[in-house]
């Protein structure tokens, strides 16, 4: 995919802050000197079988890309590929219901939406927020020194392959849907405060992949500390039963080359950082001295597990190193 964007004429524009270039969250373009648009989309197939919850997840992992870079939401469009013969309307009702209920949620209202005719049901959302052009945070701010903090715990990918194999308890299922459905919301202290220097969302590539690209785009070292990172526990116990999702080795071989893992690393962790997300947490790289408040900010908000996981300890060509 990577290779296929490339080739794409490539776009300059005075007013073009964050484009397709670098990997980022969200495109962002500015209006005035003031304020600046941000622009995201992403939908995907069912991944709990409660319609009203995936409705949730699926917005809430849309509305993520705005908040990992510094913004605030404003409108959300649904997009929606279903066949109205395979399923129910109450149940796609709830999928919608589930969706709106989150966009309000985040403060931003629901405008519009296109629906298309598909054997396989997938739901999401393009959203379009704001931030102020001073204030952008992208993966491309981190500096020597900083903390780094993620603030939801890894391990819904395992947990969403135990559920498939029927393996997972009810109490462990909801637990990871509500994980998954949890706003990736900045406290606006934590923002007003400028201490966060870059900022990305843990998704599909997982927390490797997706702190590579931090790694890459502020051309860092990140040193990551595998036994502060916080991890579902019932995700740990699934994964030392194998079940480790195909995508979590694509996602490690894809930073093979950038990953230095110390010897007294745990496998079964190293697993669950490559595990992939749905609506996963926020990396950030913030000030030092800042990143206790922050932690604290993030656990007031109902993100129990925020916690300092490591830092950005040199200058690099963007790499990862993960201590014991
Ligand atoms: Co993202
Ligand atoms: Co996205």
């Amino acid at each position: 995919m990577e290779e296929i964007l490339a080739a794409l004429p490539r776009q300059q524009h005075p007013d073009l802050l964050v484009g397709m270039e670098t990997a980022d969250d969200a495109g962002v373009y500015r209006l005035s000197s003031e304020i600046a648009l941000i622009q995201t989309v992403d939908f995907f197939t069912p991944i709990v079988n409660d319609p009203y919850l995936f409705g949730q997840i699926a917005a809430a992992n849309a509305l993520s890309d705005v908040y990992a870079m510094g913004g605030r939401p404003l409108t959300a469009m649904n997009i929606l590929c279903v066949s109205l013969k395979m399923v129910a309307k109450e149940d796609l009702a709830a999928i919608l219901r589930g969706g709106i209920d989150k966009i309000h949620e985040a403060g931003a209202l629901l405008v519009g939406g296109h629906s298309v005719e598909d054997q396989e049901l997938k739901y999401g959302l393009s959203v379009t927020g704001i931030v102020h052009p001073d204030r952008i945070l992208t993966n491309a701010g981190a500096q020597v020194g900083d903390s780094l903090i993620l603030t939801k715990p890894l391990g819904t990918g395992v947990l969403a392959t135990a559920s498939k194999g029927r393996l997972a308890s009810p109490a462990v299922e909801q637990q990871a849907a509500d994980l998954m459905r949890t706003l990736n919301r900045i406290p606006d202290d934590v923002l007003a405060s400028g201490t966060i220097h870059a900022a990305t969302d843990i998704t599909g590539f997982g927390f490797l992949g997706h702190a590579l690209e931090m790694a890459k785009g502020s051309q860092v070292v990140l040193t990551v500390f595998a036994s502060q990172v916080p991890v579902l526990a019932a995700a740990l116990e699934f994964a030392a039963m194998g079940l480790i999702p195909a995508g979590s080795f694509a996602n490690r071989r894809f930073c093979e080359h950038h990953l230095q893992v110390s010897s007294g690393v745990k496998p079964l962790l190293l697993d669950l950082l490559s595990d992939t997300q749905t609506n996963g947490g926020l990396l950030l790289a913030v000030a030092p001295a800042a990143a206790p408040h922050i932690v604290r900010r993030f656990q007031e908000e109902g993100l129990a597990a925020t916690a300092i996981v490591g830092a950005v300890t040199a200058p690099g060509p963007g790499v990862i190193r993960v201590e014991p």
